[in-house]
């Protein structure tokens, strides 16, 4: 019996509509849209704004977006994996709570943390279900409001993060397209450098934690920037050589959008021209497990049946990862 893959069979995406910019970010914090443009790549960000507007928002908008294309009824989702560190609330899933809102009643949900690889574990995972031939239809949310979490008075933080989902429908496959190979790491020794302190059953919410501005992202840039620029590339040409892919055989890289120059590193690591590689960190910064679903939705058009993709992620744990997919339609 040939072996059944995990193809992705439809995109979908949602960012907000508030645009927060450079020169917006220059009046309140110590800044420029020079340095923010040169150190970072990042030109403007969408904001959720709005109360009780939670991460699921963006989800929901962001499956039903890829459902309207797709014309699939939404009871015919088995699965849908969440990746956030966003989450709505600490429990229950939201996975669960946008299954409830889109009405798929046939489906069990679970979220996925692992900051800015989660799309890429979540991926992983859904496709383990789809191969396993248990399930047809895996929903795969890669979601963030990161600006739930993000100090507007720290400069080094408030500049690279936005607002944003992106999900993706795998479907099982006996052709050779879908999820090739993956190649996923985490290393918790990294957690110093990229957490948010309090907030989690360590040190739960008071007013001391509060006073102390420990629910909001910590992160020391330049640490994690340089094993970003290590693990990422290292992880990238690994899956291009055990697939005995080179740069050329490469239709296009999909990379986690933290910092255009970690991309360029990687890219160039992996031999790929800037032609190929996917991206939207100048519109959107960094939109945490958002970032690759929100690149195949921008780039869907310009997708062929047979293309070969390399996502590759690196972000707080420390995770990081990589994935081939082949990509499985032409659009239209
Ligand atoms: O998403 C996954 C995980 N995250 C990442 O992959 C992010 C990785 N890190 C980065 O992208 C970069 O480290 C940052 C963009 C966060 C910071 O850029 P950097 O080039 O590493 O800056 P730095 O932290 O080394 O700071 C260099 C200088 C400092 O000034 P002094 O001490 O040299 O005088 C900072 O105070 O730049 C200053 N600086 C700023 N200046 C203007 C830091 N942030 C800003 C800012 N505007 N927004």
């Amino acid at each position: 019996m040939s072996k059944i893959r995990a193809a992705i069979t439809a995109v979908g995406g949602y960012v907000p509509d508030y645009v927060l910019t450079n020169q917006e970010l220059e009046k309140m914090v110590d800044t420029n849209d020079e340095w923010i443009v040169t150190r970072t790549g990042v030109k403007e960000r969408r904001i959720l704004k709005g109360e009780n507007q939670g991460v699921s928002v963006m989800g929901v908008r962001a499956v039903n977006d890829m459902l309207s294309k797709k014309k699939i009824d939404p009871k015919e989702i088995d699965l849908i994996l969440f990746a956030t560190v966003t989450p709505d609330m600490m429990f229950p899933a939201t996975a669960n709570i946008v299954a409830a809102e889109i009405g798929a009643t046939e489906a069990f949900g679970y979220d996925i943390s692992a900051a800015c690889s989660g799309f890429l574990f979540a991926l992983a995972t859904g496709a383990r279900f789809i191969e396993s031939g248990a399930h047809k239809k895996v929903v795969v949310i890669g979601g963030d409001k990161m600006s739930a979490i993000v100090d507007y008075t720290d400069r080094s933080t408030c500049i690279i993060f936005g607002d944003g989902a992106g999900c993706v429908l795998l479907e099982p496959t006996t052709e050779e397209f879908g999820v090739m190979d993956s190649l996923l790491k985490s290393d918790g020794s990294g957690a110093p450098y990229l957490h948010m302190k309090a907030g989690g059953s360590l040190r739960p919410a008071s007013h001391q934690t509060v006073d102390l501005k420990q629910h909001v992202i910590y992160q020391e840039g330049s640490t994690v920037f340089k094993f970003a620029v290590t693990n990422m590339a290292d992880v990238s040409a690994k899956i291009l050589e055990r697939n005995h892919l080179t740069g050329d055989d490469v239709a296009w890289l999909a990379p986690h959008q933290a910092n255009k120059r970690i991309i360029d590193a990687t890219a160039n690591r992996m031999g790929i021209g800037e032609e190929k590689v996917m991206m939207n960190i100048s519109k959107y910064g960094n939109t945490t497990a958002a970032t690759i679903p929100l690149l195949l939705w921008d780039y869907e058009k310009q997708l062929k049946k047979g293309d070969n993709i390399i996502m590759a992620a690196f972000g707080g744990g420390f995770t990081w990862g990589a994935a081939y997919v082949k990509w499985a339609y032409d659009t239209n």
